[in-house]
């Protein structure tokens, strides 16, 4: 089955930096040490998508977890596994924070109480839903006031894992065009990266982080209705997760808006609109637009917590 395969912009918005400093940083980004200090879901679907592209090897990963055992998917993937987070930070000069918004400050802790010497310069990406860069520039310095940390704050989707993500990022004034550029070239092999202006983090960060959750609502419902339709149940999910991969296409291929496309399909008084009432009846759209304010919002409470 054909998956989107989303190849990266090459940012042209207004909010891109200058390319003021495109330098060596920038070309050698197979020289950097990568680290992850938290290896959950999103972590994995990042480092998956990295490896699978072939930008970065394996072996110039580490990851830090609480729980070795939690890890043991990093290590059949070459990445080195420590359960100190002092670990990676001796080691690695970009560091991935991947960790729930409230283990935060453990985390920032454990980087203080387990690493050799603080005393460095760091690019810190951190993944955490809601949380601002300047709330995250004052844990670390409050915690480990002899880094210059600067950060990216990003918002990548699990479906990076197989490379079809988003990843939209904001870095902080200090970060350089170069680093920018080491981020996009690492994950958009596996996902759409854009930069946007962080007030959309919240927002956009709901359309694609929390987006994927309700589309697979809408497939399971879709198998659902065909499976009640007599379809046998492996046959309609297939059908369903197609269609709405090869909808999405329409979309970003076609330039269309997805009104005049919708209205392609629907004959008059054929069955498509017939299936549109019901959208329409059941507030289809109204249900959606709730979605995103509500997991808008909690991304901002997150971030309060
Ligand atoms: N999942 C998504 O779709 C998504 C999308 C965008 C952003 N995010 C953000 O990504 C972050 C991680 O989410 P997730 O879904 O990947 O959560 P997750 O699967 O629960 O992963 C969190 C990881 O952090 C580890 N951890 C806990 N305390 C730690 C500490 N003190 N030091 C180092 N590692 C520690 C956990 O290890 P143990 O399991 O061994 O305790 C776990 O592996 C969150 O902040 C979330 O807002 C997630």
């Amino acid at each position: 089955m054909a998956l989107i395969q989303i190849k990266n912009t090459t940012t042209t918005s207004k909010y891109n930096y200058e390319p003021a400093d495109q330098g060596s940083d920038y070309l050698n980004t197979m020289e950097l040490n990568l680290g992850f200090i938290g290896g959950g879901n999103m972590s994995t679907a990042i480092v998956k998508g990295i490896i699978k592209s072939g930008v970065h090897p394996a072996s110039k990963i580490w990851v830090a977890g609480p729980h070795i055992e939690n890890l043991k998917h990093w290590s059949d993937m070459g990445t080195n596994v420590t359960s100190e987070n002092g670990v990676v930070f001796d080691n690695c000069d970009m560091i991935f924070l991947g960790v729930k918004v409230n283990k935060l400050q453990s985390a920032i802790q454990d980087i203080k109480l387990t690493a050799k010497s603080t005393a460095k310069e760091v690019l810190f990406v951190s993944m955490l839903a809601g949380v601002q860069i300047k709330d995250l520039h004052e844990t670390i310095n409050s915690h480990l006031p002899g880094v210059k940390a600067s950060v990216i704050r990003i918002m990548p989707n699990t479906p990076m894992t197989v490379g079809a993500g988003i990843c939209l990022y904001t870095p902080d004034h200090t970060v350089m065009q170069s680093k920018c550029l080491i981020l996009e070239k690492l994950v958009s092999g596996s996902a759409l990266c854009e930069k946007v202006p962080e007030e959309y983090m919240d927002s956009l960060g709901a359309l694609t982080a929390c987006g994927p959750a309700y589309m697979y609502v809408v497939i399971e419902a879709l198998a659902d209705g065909a499976v009640k339709q007599g379809v046998p149940r492996a046959m309609a999910m297939r059908h369903a997760a197609q269609m709405v991969v090869g909808s999405g296409h329409m979309v970003l291929q076609s330039g269309k808006h997805p009104g005049l496309l919708k209205d392609e399909v629907c004959s008059p008084g054929g069955s498509t609109i017939c299936g549109i009432t019901a959208l329409e009846n059941g507030k289809l759209r109204a249900t959606l637009i709730n979605a995103l304010e509500l997991s808008t919002i909690r991304n901002k409470e997150l971030g309060k917590k």
